[in-house]
């Protein structure tokens, strides 16, 4: 319900061209306590003051000089250009009922007849504004709601954006532990393994010795034939070649220990190159080496780092074949020395890339490889804070990458 204080200040726009017809219903208005009304005779002004005053109601004459009420209708509903302008309503002595409906028909909402009953005007007026009013209440909760409702999606969109960059936060956090459990998973299988290679290595050791000795002693003390003699030296080759072996499975999981020294790598590389170098002359494998000029010392156990080196040229050698070729490259990086040997080679197998540093995985067969060389290079060079990493291209070749840390403070033995 509309409160009658609230009717009583509606804007009202008279036009009719009697001043007497105006004065009459001014006061008829001001008496009912109408407080808010405008009038002309000048139905040419209509126009402008409607769109001044945005009344509440128009009273319009119909049958005026210069502009009909028709005509002012027109105007008005141009000025609105919607079908939200005040309602009119039409004061007429037309008892034509044609014209009654024209006017209906052209958007007044209501007609009275002259000679006006005063009453009945001052009822149908607050009808007419009661509603007018309602609607304009309803219209502005409308807006309201729509513009409560825009702010509310605006607020959902937010939270729902904030909400898809916390999942693919949250996706991307579980993707690193993920990450890292896996590493921890590869250091946890590679210490086991380690564990049970060495102890297996430990007890091979001995009797292997004694087995070696025994044979040293039989080629040295006795003469044989020479089909025996080949026989004794081929199981001293073998048996060193088992001590060998188990040396190495020593070291994997504790590799010779010692205390890093500075060290020129460059030199100590080089005398893994000589070792080599008759390999790769025999099997036509051209060498290069791309040293950097100033390669500061790094801290590392001497035997140990060498022995990467030869793991990895090694394994370089066996990937070239013959004629292939091979290149080392130090280098320099922050506080970092990046040692790469690349051959193109035969590469890796996109399927063997995570296998390559398990204990044990070898493509060349049980005779010729252990399976060992990666792991246990790798094992030593994170001993030293460093990080070794394998790119391959199958049927291209394979760079094996050695990063160890420039100042690495450790005193301690390895
Ligand atoms: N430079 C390389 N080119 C091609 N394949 C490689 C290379 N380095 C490593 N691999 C692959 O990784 C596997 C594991 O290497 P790893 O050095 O650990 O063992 P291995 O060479 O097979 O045996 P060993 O114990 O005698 O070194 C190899 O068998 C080979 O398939
Ligand atoms: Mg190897």
């Amino acid at each position: 319900m509309i409160d009658k204080a609230e009717i009583l200040k509606a804007k009202i726009l008279m036009v009719d061209d009697e001043s007497s017809n105006i004065i009459v219903l001014e006061s008829a208005l001001k008496q009912a306590n109408y407080s808010c009304i405008t009038s002309t005779t000048d139905s040419r002004k209509a126009a402008s003051l409607y769109q001044e005053l945005k009344p509440d109601l128009v009273l319009l004459d119909l049958r005026m000089p210069h502009l009909d009420g028709f005509q002012v209708i027109e105007q008005i509903k141009q000025i609105e250009n919607d079908d939200s302008y005040a309602p009119i309503l039409v004061l007429t002595a037309e008892s034509d009922p044609s014209v009654r409906l024209k006017a209906l028909q052209f958007g007044a909402r209501d007609f009275l007849s002259k000679p006006l009953d005063l009453s009945e005007v001052l009822c149908r007026i607050q009808n007419i504004l009661e509603v007018r009013l309602l609607n304009k209440n309803l219209g502005a909760q409308k807006d309201f709601v729509e513009q409560r409702v825009l702010e509310r999606t605006a607020d959902l969109k937010l939270a729902n954006q904030q909400l898809k960059k916390e999942i693919a936060e949250r996706e991307r956090s579980e993707k690193e532990l993920q990450n890292v459990n896996q590493q921890l998973l590869h250091v946890e299988k590679l210490s086991a393994l380690g564990q049970l290679a060495a102890s297996i290595a430990h007890e091979f050791n001995n009797p292997l010795m004694g087995i070696r000795n025994t044979l040293e002693q039989v080629q040295q003390g006795t003469t044989m034939e020479d089909s025996l003699k080949e026989l004794v030296e081929l199981s001293i080759n073998e048996s060193n070649r088992v001590m060998n072996l188990a040396h190495q499975l020593k070291d994997f999981y504790r590799p010779t220990s010692g205390t890093p020294q500075p060290l020129n790598l460059h030199n100590a590389i080089d005398d893994m190159l000589m070792l080599k170098k008759n390999d790769f002359n025999k099997e036509n494998i051209q060498l290069t080496k791309e040293y950097v000029e100033c390669l500061p010392d790094v801290r590392v156990v001497e035997d140990q780092f060498k022995q990467v080196i030869l793991n990895l040229l090694q394994n370089s050698n066996e990937a070239c074949k013959k004629g292939g070729a091979i290149t080392i490259r130090t280098k320099v990086l922050n506080s970092n020395v990046e040692v790469e040997i690349e051959d193109i080679g035969q590469g890796i197998k996109q399927q063997h890339m995570e296998k390559i540093f398990d204990p044990f995985f070898t493509t060349k067969g049980e005779v010729k490889g252990t399976g060992l060389g990666l792991s246990v290079s790798y094992g030593i060079i994170k001993k030293h804070g460093g990080d070794l990493k394998v790119r391959s291209t199958e049927g291209r070749g394979t760079q094996s990458i050695i990063t160890l840390p420039i100042n690495s403070n450790g005193e301690e033995s390895i």
